[in-house]
């Protein structure tokens, strides 16, 4: 099978933070596991750099756009080259290969007939790009909902497309398809909007300057920077190696541009006969210090407090973190020190570390470090009602519930451990065979973890392979989740702690 998943293409006007990190990584860990499951995964990031902001803010750098955008699409690159993320490209929408798409596209959308020449008034956030409908720029006082600036009255000659005829063909997709637009709740409120009525919207602006995509056909106008933006998506594997990958399987973005990829890119798909993505998924917001980021207060999770908890706890650790306690679904979630620290020494140190750690000394101890013969079987139903559970949830980017059930797995396996105290039995050689039995069960659980956290803590999930003396490359994902797969005679490795404490 094949797995397409990506990320929204980032303004290259911010420097990445928390938000950007997070989207990608779960990204990354949506491919990693679709790769161990032995998908054919293309797995697509990047920079969207047309927006008129870039010109601006060249301006005061002193630069020309070009080169203000690939400063910042630089630092997007290598932020996450250093985060260690797996993506098989990254897009720049400056890039020849998509503005030639993008035009191709733009020029089929004319020949449609759901696109004219008009002219359009209304409110306009410039931080997003964005329009507002009169009654959504009302309800916001006329400030932009985003970055709390003064919407601009703006008035300009456009093409148009004809969104409004899209309204029961949107609907239609929503009711048919309700895996479309994901969690629930999102897709109940993009078809709510929608029953509201649609309006023709905008896909050119007339251009006061250089910076953006040409009409074909029309030198004064450039293509709107978000239907260039969404375009990358199609762009990117419109070639004969990649053609294969259309449709994505899933675009993973945040709420705040649920809109355009919820309504305006199906439209925009369904006009040019192209393939719906199978899935939008729309995740919540990070909060920071219980408190909402932004540049006022200057209390963005930015990469230098990133790069200091990585250096502090690791770079897995922070990707548990923010799979586990992340915005997923539809709730914010709350990035704050006690609350990384807590989870750190709770869950990652105490439960998951402990376990590894117990295990591999107790089979080093009572078993000169080699796994011993299975015995009994008494973990085995767990780890497999474990395992679906842990299937279900990656299969549906419900990675908390899936992180979720393999926790409870910890514990269990740490109750175990309690249950039948190892230390006892091995004070009289009549419980050999029990010992035997239980040690068999508490590594093969470790290994069957260090299966399962493979996605979302890559390293961590190798160095507890060592240490248990399974160093090898992990196989067939289905062969390496079924239960009794670690060879006994097994010779476990070094030992050291995977998670030292903090305080
Ligand atoms: N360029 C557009 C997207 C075009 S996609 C065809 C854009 N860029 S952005 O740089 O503003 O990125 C928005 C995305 O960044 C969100 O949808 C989300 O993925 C991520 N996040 C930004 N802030 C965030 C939080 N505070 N929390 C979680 N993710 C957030 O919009």
């Amino acid at each position: 099978m094949k797995f397409y998943v990506t990320t929204p293409i980032y303004y290259v006007n911010d420097r990445p933070h928390i938000g950007h990190v997070y989207t990608t990584t779960m990204a990354d860990i949506a491919a990693r596991f679709h790769r161990l499951c032995g998908d054919e995964v293309f797995f697509l990031t990047g920079t969207d750099e047309h927006a008129a902001k870039v010109v601006d803010s060249a301006a005061e750098h002193g630069m020309t756009p070009q080169q203000w955008a690939d400063q910042n699409a630089q630092a997007f690159q290598e932020t996450f080259a250093k985060l260690g993320i797996t993506n098989d490209d990254f897009i720049r929408t400056s890039q020849p290969r998509h503005k030639e798409k993008a035009q191709q596209y733009m020029a089929e959308l004319l020949k449609t007939g759901d696109v004219y020449l008009g002219e359009y008034e209304g409110w306009y956030d410039a931080g997003q790009e964005e329009y507002l409908p009169e009654n959504k720029a009302k309800e916001y006082e006329f400030k932009s909902p985003i970055n709390g600036k003064p919407l601009v009255r703006k008035r300009e000659k456009n093409y148009f497309f004809r969104l409004s005829q899209y309204s029961d063909a949107l609907l239609k997709l929503l009711e048919d398809r309700p895996e479309f637009v994901q969690p629930d709740v999102r897709r109940k409120e993009v078809a709510n909007r929608i029953r509201e009525g649609l309006n023709d919207i905008p896909i050119s602006r007339t251009s006061e300057h250089n910076w953006g995509i040409r009409v074909p056909g029309d030198e004064a106008h450039v293509i709107y920077v978000w239907i260039d933006a969404l375009f990358n998506y199609l762009s990117a594997v419109d070639n004969p190696e990649r053609r294969h990958f259309w449709p994505a399987d899933v675009h993973l973005i945040a709420k705040d541009i649920l809109w355009f990829h919820a309504v305006i890119w199906p439209t925009m798909l369904m006009a040019l006969k192209r393939e719906l993505p199978r899935q939008v998924y729309a995740h919540s917001f990070w909060i920071s210090e219980g408190q909402k980021m932004s540049k006022s207060l200057g209390n963005f999770v930015d990469l230098e407090k990133i790069d200091r908890y990585v250096a502090d706890f690791g770079l897995d650790a922070l990707r548990y973190f923010l799979a586990r306690h992340g915005p997923l679904g539809i709730n914010d979630s709350d990035f704050s020190d006690a609350r990384f620290n807590d989870v750190y020494n709770a869950e990652l140190a105490d439960k998951m570390g402990n376990l590894v750690n117990r295990t591999l000394t107790m089979i080093q101890r009572y078993r000169n470090g080699v796994v011993p013969q299975p015995n009994d079987e008494a973990l085995r139903a767990v780890a497999e009602k474990m395992v679906s559970a842990y299937r279900e949830g990656m299969g549906c980017l419900d990675f908390v519930g899936a992180l979720e059930a393999l926790w409870d797995f910890v514990v269990r396996s740490n109750q175990y451990v309690e249950e039948t105290a190892p230390w006892k039995l091995a004070k009289d050689p009549a419980n050999t065979r029990q010992l035997d039995g239980v040690l068999y069960n508490l590594a093969e659980s470790t290994r069957l973890i260090s299966v399962l956290v493979t996605p979302f803590m890559p390293t961590i999930a190798q160095q507890v392979r060592t240490q248990l003396g399974v160093a090898d490359k992990l196989q067939v994902f289905t062969d390496e989740i079924a239960w009794g797969r670690l060879a006994p005679g097994t010779k476990v490795g070094q030992i050291a702690p995977l998670f030292p404490k903090r305080t």
